[in-house]
């Protein structure tokens, strides 16, 4: 009786371990980080997740590993940002962007989008369409030599594309304008911004940045402190002492 209980008991304890390594318990619900068969395969920071009770959740396929947000790969998760690969495509409505644009993540103003037979909206990229549609050699669709142009319009964080109407978006640049001069980041990638609804529901040792998320609601991000790893969130692992892992 007494050498079962403590079989139960090792057995429980394992059980223990192994489920705070790779699901976390949310109090009723749990989220799954890991993606992918056994211990191999990526592991996202909560709120990131492939199941109910993670803040935002992405999709997993265990077999590669991949994980995408709609159709498209995540390339890189950080602490504000979703980096997405848009590869150019000839005959990509613009209505697809909407698979980027959740409750909790939208495309942001940082991105310039490539768009091929439409209605030319108003704003341009801060740099000749020539030159970027060389650059990525979308000659290769425009065989009716359809005028490409290069759009970015924000309103407040994100991107907004909703009044360009009909047309194919090729592709997309990623350009930085803090400095009074832009600055190429990448082709054929998308940024995301993220966070998660509410007040700042961060770990003690972290600070809270209050964002909007897209249609102007509040939101916040957290992030450990100088010499605290983790991903600050109060839900998640929260904030240990020490070097990063
Ligand atoms: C679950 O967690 C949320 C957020 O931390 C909290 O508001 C809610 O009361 C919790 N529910 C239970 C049953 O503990
Ligand atoms: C994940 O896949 C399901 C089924 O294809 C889809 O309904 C859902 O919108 C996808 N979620 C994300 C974040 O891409
Ligand atoms: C992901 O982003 C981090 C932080 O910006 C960077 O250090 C890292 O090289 C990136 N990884 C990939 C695969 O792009
Ligand atoms: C281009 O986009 C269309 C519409 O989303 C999709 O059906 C097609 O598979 C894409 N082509 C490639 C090569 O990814
Ligand atoms: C957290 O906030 C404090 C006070 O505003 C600031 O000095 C510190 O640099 C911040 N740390 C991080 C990691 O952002």
């Amino acid at each position: 009786m007494v050498f079962h209980q403590i079989i139960v008991r090792f057995v429980f304890s394992i059980l223990l371990v192994w489920s705070s390594s790779s699901v976390r318990a949310t109090n009723s619900t749990q989220c799954n980080q890991h993606c992918g068969a056994g211990s191999i395969g990526p592991h996202v920071p909560y709120p990131f997740g492939f199941s109910e009770g993670c803040g935002i959740r992405l999709n997993c396929t265990e077999i590669t590993g991949d994980i995408r947000i709609g159709e498209y790969l995540i390339q890189n998760v950080t602490s504000d940002t979703l980096m997405v690969n848009f590869p150019v495509n000839c005959s990509r409505p613009i209505e697809d962007l909407q698979q980027l644009d959740g409750s909790n993540y939208g495309v942001t103003w940082r991105n310039g989008l490539l768009l091929q037979n439409c209605k030319v909206p108003r704003s341009e990229c801060p740099l000749p369409s020539e030159l970027l549609s060389a650059r990525l050699n979308i000659q290769s669709c425009d065989s009716k030599k359809e005028i490409i142009s290069c759009y970015s319009e924000a309103s407040g964080d994100y991107l907004d594309y909703r009044n360009i109407g009909y047309g194919i978006v090729t592709s997309s640049i990623l350009i930085d304008m803090k400095n009074s001069s832009p600055m190429l980041l990448e082709f054929q990638t998308i940024e995301l911004a993220w966070g998660l609804e509410g007040d700042c529901a961060c770990h003690e040792d972290a600070n809270c940045t209050n964002i909007f998320l897209p249609g102007n609601r509040n939101g916040f991000r957290c992030l450990c402190k100088h010499g605290f790893f983790g991903d600050g969130f109060r839900d998640g692992d929260g904030c240990r002492k020490g070097s990063s892992s």
